[in-house]
């Protein structure tokens, strides 16, 4: 790489932890190099991104609102990110903009790092949501192989479209559910994933019965603050496995901080502890 300075990109970005964890990898690994946050209006993305090497930067991570129009603005992406449509982590190949979308790869290893075994006879697996964040996470269990999938949204436009798109990603079935409280809403499912801002700190509470999913399934919030969600608290408390936000915050970061410095970076309980010390702080 010819440069060891590395962005994270969003409108806002103030609350990214993303320098956190690569500046604590740059100081483990003893890398010369650095990693900044910038708060890019949308209306600049285009001229930063065709400006970002001048500004001596090798690559980055993007962040919201930004991933479909960098996705757009890359000369070359990654399969993944062809697939989602948005790509979260950005690096220069001579002149050309290469994207990748992390996304897939960080929720698939943060569940097999905290519940292996996830996907043993799962024969069906539920995601509330169908935003960005589940369109990745559809991608993910359909490259799994898990046979069939419910999606569970507030509202009908955007879960049918996700759910006919998904249709031709190899599911044997894709249901489609209104999101609500009522009893029956789960039935049997083995995987259960919010990918919904709902239960974030100051966000609505996210409210479903979790009577119907089976008795040994693994409950999945992709929101990580609070680190333990309503949603996974309720699920522990029924004795289910549970996997965190934070968990696929952190592995998603590792790809990309392999592209701009050259190592494979190791997720490991030290950083976990760094970052939930910053959440906790930043709430107090
Ligand atoms: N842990 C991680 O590494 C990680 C990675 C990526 C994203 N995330 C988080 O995932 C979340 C979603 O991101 P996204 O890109 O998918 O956002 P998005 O494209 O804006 O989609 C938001 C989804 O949440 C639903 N929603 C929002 N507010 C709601 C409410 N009050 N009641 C019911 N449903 C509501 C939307 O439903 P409608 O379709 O009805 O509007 C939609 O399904 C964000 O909080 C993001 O920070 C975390």
């Amino acid at each position: 790489m010819s440069d060891n300075k590395a962005f994270v990109i969003g409108f806002p970005i103030k609350h990214s932890r993303s320098p956190l964890i690569h500046n604590y990898w740059l100081s483990k690994y003893d890398i010369q190099g650095s990693y900044v946050k910038l708060e890019i209006p949308p209306d600049q993305l285009d001229a930063f991104l065709s400006e970002m090497d001048r500004f001596g930067y090798c690559g980055g991570n993007i962040t919201l609102p930004h991933k479909e129009r960098a996705f757009a603005a890359c000369a070359t992406v990654t399969e993944m990110a062809r697939r989602i449509g948005a790509v979260n982590t950005l690096w220069r190949e001579g002149r050309r903009l290469c994207g990748d979308n992390t996304d897939v790869g960080g929720f698939l290893a943060n569940l097999d790092a905290e519940t292996p075994d996830w996907n043993e006879d799962c024969e069906r697996a539920a995601v509330i949501g169908a935003g960005g964040a589940a369109r990745a996470i559809l991608v993910g269990l359909a490259a799994r192989g898990i046979p069939e999938v419910k999606l569970l949204n507030r509202s009908a436009d955007r879960m049918l479209k996700l759910a006919a798109e998904a249709e031709g990603w190899g599911f044997r079935r894709v249901w489609t559910q209104f999101l609500n409280d009522e009893p029956g809403a789960l039935n049997g499912e083995a995987l259960l994933v919010n990918t919904t801002s709902l239960g974030m700190t100051g966000q609505p509470k996210l409210a479903i019965d979790l009577d119907g999913l089976r008795q040994n399934a693994v409950v999945s919030d992709i929101v990580y603050a609070p680190l333990e969600t309503d949603l996974l608290a309720n699920a522990k408390r029924r004795g289910h496995r549970i996997s965190s936000g934070l968990g696929m915050l952190l592995h998603q970061a590792a790809p990309g901080f392999e592209r701009w410095f050259g190592v494979r970076p190791e997720v490991t309980p030290d950083l976990r502890d760094l970052i939930i010390a910053d959440l906790q702080q930043a709430h107090t």
